[in-house]
């Protein structure tokens, strides 16, 4: 949607060189403070959990941390659907699947519940940003890990140069924006 669009051009912020040298970091925290800016970037998102009557597809939202919490449990409150954290490696205290993988900058371990997706569920994705997909990519594994299927994933910002969805395979990918290609 066009409102969208242009909260995001106006709320969202790029800051050079943060946390490294090279790297321009999306700093959403404008876009968070705005009520009327973030609520149409909600409903956005949750668009790409509706089928063409309106009516949720998907059985639960899958939001990464950090980042990807703050924009996934509202998606899924506005879908009327089951919120499901994945987290970095340590916090989640029930049996879980994990799955590493490479970040723009450095490298990590994501964990899901065991028992957080039924078989067969169908699953939205939801996270800020989308670059180099390690992060969707790893997630992805995880929803399957529990016999559920990811059936889309759904991103604030691409960053197209980094071809992050080609490390999604057939798993439709919806950004809001993306940033041209080099
Ligand atoms: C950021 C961003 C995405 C990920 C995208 O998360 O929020 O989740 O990087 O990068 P990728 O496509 O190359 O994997 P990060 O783990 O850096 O920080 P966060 O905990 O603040 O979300
Ligand atoms: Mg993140």
């Amino acid at each position: 949607t066009q409102q969208a669009v242009e909260a995001l051009e106006r709320l969202v912020r790029d800051v050079p060189d943060f946390p490294e040298p090279g790297i321009v970091f999306k700093d959403i925290t404008p876009l968070l403070a705005d009520p009327a800016g973030f609520r149409v970037v909600v409903d956005a998102l949750a668009a790409v959990g509706r089928g063409d009557d309106g009516t949720p597809v998907v059985d639960k939202v899958v939001g990464m941390e950090a980042r990807g919490f703050m924009f996934a449990a509202p998606v899924a409150l506005a879908l009327g659907v089951g919120f499901v954290p994945v987290r970095k490696a340590g916090k989640l205290p029930h049996a879980t699947h994990e799955v590493a993988y490479e970040l723009e900058y450095g490298e990590a371990v994501l964990q899901l519940h065991q028992d957080a997706l039924a078989p067969g569920d169908r699953v939205l994705i939801v996270d800020d940003v989308l670059a180099t997909g390690g992060t969707a990519q790893a997630t992805c594994e995880l929803v399957a890990r529990c016999g559920a299927r990811p059936v889309a994933f759904a991103v604030l910002m691409e960053l197209g140069f980094l071809a992050g969805r080609d490390a999604l395979g057939d798993v439709p990918v919806t950004a809001l924006v993306t940033a041209p290609g080099d």
